[in-house]
């Protein structure tokens, strides 16, 4: 039995065992006024990453069963939805695993949170659902226009939360993340996917030696150094973003979408000799043709989210989100070291 404290709120954080969910368990612990309950398979997450008493479930979301034991046992007023099979490449070779884990997954959550009567949901979507935009910066309003079945699938739920809205008043965030990077300063916690397929890690391991080099694709796109130009958002910047939704969404009983991003971006290149500056350790790099489907620029417009939720970055350049990620990854070689 869970012993409720009358004054605090309780947050019910799916795939909080996970690389951003992790995070914004540790900014949310640090936080008055909330008890957090993590739900997670450990498919992808690590359980070394959830703080001490802090209470865990190890459940699928795609469980009714399971679900229905969670929301009975712990009552959450509130869910933060991190789950997801996130890697664009396999949602192209195996689209229906990921409709199922992304979007019945997430039908079976708001399912439950309906039967339960629990009001709010703030859900990780992503830059993915906007596709190729014809405008960059990306605002928050332009019409998503997904290219592959992972973007595909972020974009199904965010139509699912507004018909959900319309019909039984649920209240929710959808928050858009750009690319996320870095790690919590402490250097306790940090990205580690199984596969990696984010920038900043894997060239790490070219750094560390665990790989012979970083491939680079393309370099005559219309660019400062004909590299691509993503925009990179500190993980922790993400979670207190995830906070102010909350705060915002319980305030002002509205449903909303923001773009999170830095509002600029960096080069592939500028990554690179950004890890070089950092770990002052040199690695080859290899220069491979365009990959199909590559936009030469992406990044956000996140002024709605800095006006409307008063969120403000705390690292802005690219070499301190890289050294952030350094302190993690050079004090864990192999990750959390636990597959
Ligand atoms: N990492 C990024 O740059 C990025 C960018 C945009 C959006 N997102 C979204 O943010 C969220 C978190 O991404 P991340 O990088 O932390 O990924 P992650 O893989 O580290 O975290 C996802 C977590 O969800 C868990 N999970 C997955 N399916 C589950 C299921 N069916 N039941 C229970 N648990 C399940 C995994 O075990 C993992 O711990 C995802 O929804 C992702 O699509 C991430």
């Amino acid at each position: 039995m869970f012993l409720r404290n009358s004054k605090a709120m309780r947050i019910l954080v799916c795939g909080g065992a996970g690389y951003i969910g992790s995070h914004l368990v540790r900014e949310l612990s640090t936080q008055q006024g909330y008890e957090i309950i993590v739900l997670d398979n450990l498919s992808k997450g690590h359980i070394k990453s959830i703080p001490n008493g802090i209470k865990f479930e190890k459940a699928d979301i795609r469980d009714k069963k399971a679900l229905e034991r969670i929301f009975s046992e712990y009552k959450p007023d509130a869910v933060m939805h991190f789950c997801a099979s996130i890697s664009i490449e396999e949602s192209v070779a195996d689209p229906l695993g990921y409709y199922e884990n992304n979007v019945v997954g997430t039908i079976y959550l708001l399912q439950t949170m309906k039967k339960h009567n629990v009001k709010y949901f703030i859900f990780s979507s992503s830059s993915a659902i906007f596709g190729n935009p014809k405008e960059v910066p990306i605002a928050d309003n332009i019409q998503p226009d997904p290219i592959n079945p992972y973007g595909d699938t972020k974009y199904i739920v965010e139509k699912i939360l507004a018909w959900s809205e319309n019909a039984y008043g649920l209240k929710y965030i959808c928050l858009r993340y750009f690319n996320a990077c870095g790690a919590h300063e402490s250097g306790d916690i940090g990205e580690d996917h199984d596969p990696e397929t984010h920038l900043i890690p894997l060239i790490f391991q070219a750094a560390l030696g665990q790989r012979s080099s970083i491939s680079i694709f393309g370099n005559d796109y219309d660019t400062k150094d004909g590299t691509c130009v993503r925009d990179y958002i500190h993980v922790t910047d993400l979670a207190t973003a995830h906070i102010k939704a909350l705060e915002y969404l319980i305030r002002e009983n509205k449903s909303q979408s923001f773009n999170l991003g830095s509002g600029g971006g960096y080069t592939v290149n500028e990554v690179i000799n950004a890890v070089v500056d950092v770990t002052g350790i040199q690695f080859s790099t290899i220069m491979e043709s365009r990959r199909p489907g590559d936009s030469a620029v992406l990044i956000a417009n996140s002024t709605r989210a800095e006006q409307i939720l008063g969120w403000k970055r705390k690292y802005d350049t690219i070499e301190d989100i890289v050294a952030s990620a350094w302190k993690y990854h050079k004090s864990h070689i192999n990750g959390y070291n636990d597959r």
